[in-house]
């Protein structure tokens, strides 16, 4: 409510953008470095393979898992709040000679800009800038196509816990508990495959790599058209 309420005020296509410039560069250039291939080959088995697969990079940022879905035939569209990203991400295609579809926007919003549902929704490191988990569940499951594939990573509650302010760690508890996201809390530990579980879905793995990562791998019920 109050995330959805402050994105009325903070709009990219005016101009605003929560990552400086500087840190997009170095979050990118880090990053860059360890693009996961098993993941994303592991992803490709899931969707029956990448080529022609719909593929969205919700919150993409730097673009790294955009090109390289990209390059294993996918077509992707990439959709993120940043435009420090956005600049980064299109030289990352145009150097790496792929197409991809680029959308600045909210994460929330993406149902309704992209207008579209995908193979796969790919959403890493970035669920917990959702505007409320219960809700940003719910985008990511109607931006699935029927029998389609979405895959989430995002750090749990526990992560960074030591090193969080007072405040943060009452925001922390009021969204654990009520459900009332002021910022960006990371979710629960096992918050998001809960919340899947309220929609019609085929199957889901969870893992928890650490203590501190949920990934979800979930597939929509339904005929993959
Ligand atoms: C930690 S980065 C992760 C980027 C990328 N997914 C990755 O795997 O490296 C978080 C990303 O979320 C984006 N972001 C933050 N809040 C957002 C929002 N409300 N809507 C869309 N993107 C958002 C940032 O611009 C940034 O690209």
């Amino acid at each position: 409510m109050i995330n959805a309420l402050l994105a009325l005020f903070f709009r990219p296509e005016r101009g605003w953008d929560p990552v400086p410039a500087d840190y997009a560069q170095t979050y990118a250039e880090a990053e860059w470095q360890k693009v996961d291939l098993t993941l994303v080959a592991k992803l490709g088995q899931l969707v029956g393979g990448l080529e022609g697969k719909e593929v969205l990079d919700l919150g993409g940022g730097p673009g790294q898992y955009s090109v390289a879905f990209a390059k294993s035939g996918a077509i992707v569209t990439w959709h993120d709040v940043s435009r420090n990203y956005l600049r980064i991400a299109q030289e990352k295609a145009a150097s790496a000679g792929v197409r991809i579809t680029f959308s600045l926007g909210y994460m929330d919003e993406a149902p309704r800009v992209l207008n579209k549902q995908f193979d796969l929704v790919f959403n890493r490191i970035c669920f917990y800038y959702g505007w409320n988990d219960a809700h940003f569940v719910g985008v990511i499951y109607a931006l699935m196509r029927p029998g389609g594939h979405a895959f989430i990573e995002s750090n749990n509650l526990s992560f960074g816990w030591d090193r969080l302010p007072p405040f943060a760690r009452l925001r922390a508890w009021i969204n654990a508990t009520l459900g009332f996201k002021i910022g960006h809390p990371h979710p629960p530990r096992g918050r998001i495959p809960a919340l899947f579980l309220k929609y019609p879905i085929e199957r889901m793995t969870v893992e928890f790599p650490t203590a501190h990562i949920d990934r979800v791998f979930v597939q929509k019920a339904g005929r993959s058209q």
